[in-house]
């Protein structure tokens, strides 16, 4: 299952980087909250493979909802996709986005792949086997101070309801090295599970775009929870990882 996740999310960023660039079709799901007809498309591709692979499995799609539920289905399996994860940064030709994909059994994330199209970069993992990025093991950093550390986060679409947003920017700001915001929630996990980020906070986020990130982190070595550090549920934002050493540091800014 994992070489299946592997080859549907390479198959699936073909298809993105294919419309990368072009003029598409773009509809609004909300304000400023996009959805393309590459969403669309990859997301086409992933479910219909899903579909004639594991007819049995649910699956959990963000474009789909739950309009594709399998009635007589295995309920112990789903797959969770975000078809692309960095939309905006799609739609404006700015190539920071990727397909991901997780595969959960009994609750539990125990296979996920995020693939980048436009770097080449295939992250997976399998629960127990440890997290790879291009088939080389991949390791979270070894900084140990936040004073030391790159953050990255992701400014939810409704941040304007958000008030502990901005309070919690300025403060990381204040106490790390430096604080990114590259538009795909995915690649930001992605990234703290190979040690280009130290730590990751955002709120309202969806299972489809931490899914894969989380089994990354946590076979790479590192530790997610929620802010006050609970342990954490892909069904439930917010979130806080990090490589473990700083998530101290980073419950306290959060606190
Ligand atoms: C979004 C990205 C972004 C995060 C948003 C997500 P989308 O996903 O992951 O980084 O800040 O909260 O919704 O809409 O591009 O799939
Ligand atoms: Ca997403
Ligand atoms: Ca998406």
């Amino acid at each position: 299952m994992l070489n299946f996740a592997i080859e549907t999310a390479r198959e699936a960023g073909q298809i993105l980087l294919e419309k990368f660039g072009k003029k598409i079709d773009i509809f609004f799901k909300g304000d400023i909250n996009l959805v393309t007809e590459a969403d669309l498309a990859s997301e086409k591709l992933i479910i219909e493979k899903i579909r004639s692979y594991y007819p049995k499995h649910q699956i959990l799609a963000e474009e789909s909802g739950d309009s594709i539920a399998v009635v007589d289905g295995d309920k112990r399996w789903k797959w969770i996709i975000d078809p692309l994860d960095g939309t905006t940064n799609f739609a404006h030709g700015y190539p920071c986005f990727c397909v991901t994909i997780a595969l959960e059994r009994d609750g539990e994330i125990v296979v996920g792949a995020t693939f980048d199209p436009t770097r080449g970069e295939m992250f997976s993992a399998e629960k127990g086997q440890g997290a790879t990025l291009n088939n080389r093991q991949i390791r979270v950093s070894e900084t140990e101070k936040l004073a030391n550390a790159l953050i990255v986060t992701g400014f939810p679409y409704n941040f304007k309801e958000k008030e502990s947003f901005a309070k919690h920017l300025t403060d990381f700001l204040l106490h790390s090295r430096g604080v990114r915001r590259d538009g795909s929630a995915a690649i930001d996990m992605a990234y703290v599970a190979c040690g280009r980020f130290d730590g990751f906070w955002e709120e309202g986020l969806n299972p489809w775009d931490v899914a894969a990130g989380k089994l990354f982190i946590e076979e790479a070595g590192g530790k997610i929870t929620y802010y006050d550090g609970a342990p954490f549920s892909v069904y439930t934002p917010p979130i806080c990882a990090s490589n473990t050493l700083i998530h101290a540091e980073m419950l306290q800014v959060l606190a």
